[in-house]
């Protein structure tokens, strides 16, 4: 017996069993103990428990945003007025801004204000329809503050059903340990990487390599440490320049290298080889006026694209998931289907959560239904998310929207 039955929908399953977004028709989807237990043609669905008639509209999975850096105090709306003026971010970066500039306002708060401020942000995503949300640490930078960050995290987490994957994220070599880098770095993995693995408080390390941040060597370390430690390795990859970070995520079975503005041919080679998703993230890369991707030599490679939002005080303070699936078509030149796979059944993969982001028996009953039914009409009207969305549904409970046409018939 079903607790809930959506019917008179048109489906984005996003099957990989199915072709493309895994659209059906006329489809049908049945819900019991919040998992999904069966999905197909409206004539065929099961009778009984309470049914829901879409009208024929758009059901999606819940998105996915598998990027974010969401745990943080204070913000840095000056640097984007200097941006907006005409400085870089590497500039503002080397004059004391930019991550370090996060650092002190977010070791100063206080626990209760840091979960207080993930929730909000937690918040604003599900209402843009993020049901799986990624979260990084990386605004502490010592052993135990990135402890208390990713405990922070479970706390926020543990308050709601929405699903949060913690990173531990290796953001840079804070100032004040600039003259012990090597301590630094190996103290992250001796100490810092076990300890997380211990309190299972991450289920992946993600190590920005790039100009200003970790070296391709360091990097490599810290990601040893995490294989060790029987952590996933992810990457923040050329955003600036091509370090060779792709090659060696791709090397190490990298669940996914992101940003990737600068990737060579060996480096699209190796996240192929190794079934990496690359992240788009069009809301930073806009923001700090970056080149686009090379989203259509990463698609010749055969490369999954995942498309996330990036939220940070710094590139990208954006919550709302349809807005970057708007830069990712307009900006990036990606094509509707990839767009919503990037949001999706890509972005749970860069995240290792199997089921997440279909709609397929035995996934978890995370759906949006849309006011519409054309996949390309949500980032079409990029600027109208939240009204665009007719009802959420978290594990099989509608958390949010509550339609008067939806009346249980
Ligand atoms: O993904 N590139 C590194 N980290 C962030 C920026 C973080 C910040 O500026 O605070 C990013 O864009
Ligand atoms: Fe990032």
């Amino acid at each position: 017996m079903s607790d809930l039955v959506i019917h008179n929908a048109r489906v984005m399953t996003c099957d990989p069993a199915r072709p493309g977004l895994g659209l059906v028709d006329h489809g049908a989807i049945a819900i019991a103990g919040g998992a999904i237990r069966w999905v197909g043609d409206d004539a065929e669905r099961p009778r009984g428990g309470r049914q829901l008639d879409a009208g024929g509209r758009l059901v999606t999975p819940g998105l996915v945003d598998c990027h974010t850096h969401a745990i943080f105090a204070g913000d840095r709306a000056g640097e984007y007025g200097m941006r907006a003026a005409g400085k870089s971010y590497l500039e503002i970066a080397e004059a004391g801004g930019g991550i370090a500039a996060s650092l002190g306002p977010t070791r100063a708060a206080t626990e209760d204000a840091l979960i207080a401020a993930l929730a909000e942000r937690l918040d604003a995503a599900l209402a843009g329809g993020t049901t799986t949300i990624e979260v990084k640490s990386g605004y502490d930078l010592t052993t135990e503050g990135e402890l208390r960050l990713l405990r922070c995290v479970a706390a926020a987490a543990a308050a709601r059903t929405q699903r949060v994957v913690p990173t531990l994220l290796a953001h840079l070599v804070p100032p004040e340990r600039t003259a012990t880098r090597d301590e630094f770095v190996a103290e992250l993995c001796d100490q810092l990487i076990p300890r997380v693995a211990q309190g299972r408080l991450a289920s992946s390390v993600d190590a920005y390599c790039d100009e200003g941040a970790f070296t391709l060597a360091e990097s490599r370390a810290i990601f040893t440490a995490a294989r060790a430690a029987g952590l996933a390795v992810r990457g923040h990859a050329g955003q600036f320049r091509d370090l060779g970070a792709a090659e060696l995520i791709g090397e190490l079975s990298g669940l996914s290298a992101d940003h990737v503005e600068q990737i060579s041919d060996a480096g699209i080679a190796a996240l192929a080889h190794a079934g990496t998703v690359a992240v788009m993230l069009p809301g930073a890369c806009v923001q700090l006026r970056l080149p686009v991707p090379p989203v259509d030599r990463l698609r010749r490679g055969g490369i999954a694209m995942a498309v996330a939002s990036d939220l940070n005080p710094g590139s990208s303070y954006c919550e709302t998931l349809p807005i970057q699936m708007w830069l990712a078509t307009t900006h990036f030149g990606m094509t509707i289907e990839e767009t919503w796979l990037g949001v999706t059944r890509h972005a749970a993969r860069a995240l290792g959560v199997a089921g997440a982001g279909t709609i397929t028996g035995g996934a978890r009953g995370d759906l949006i239904l849309w006011a519409c039914d054309d996949p390309a009409y949500v980032p079409y009207r990029y600027g109208a998310a939240t009204r665009l969305i007719d009802a959420i549904f978290v594990a099989g409970e509608q958390r949010a929207g509550a339609p008067p046409s939806l009346a249980t018939r």
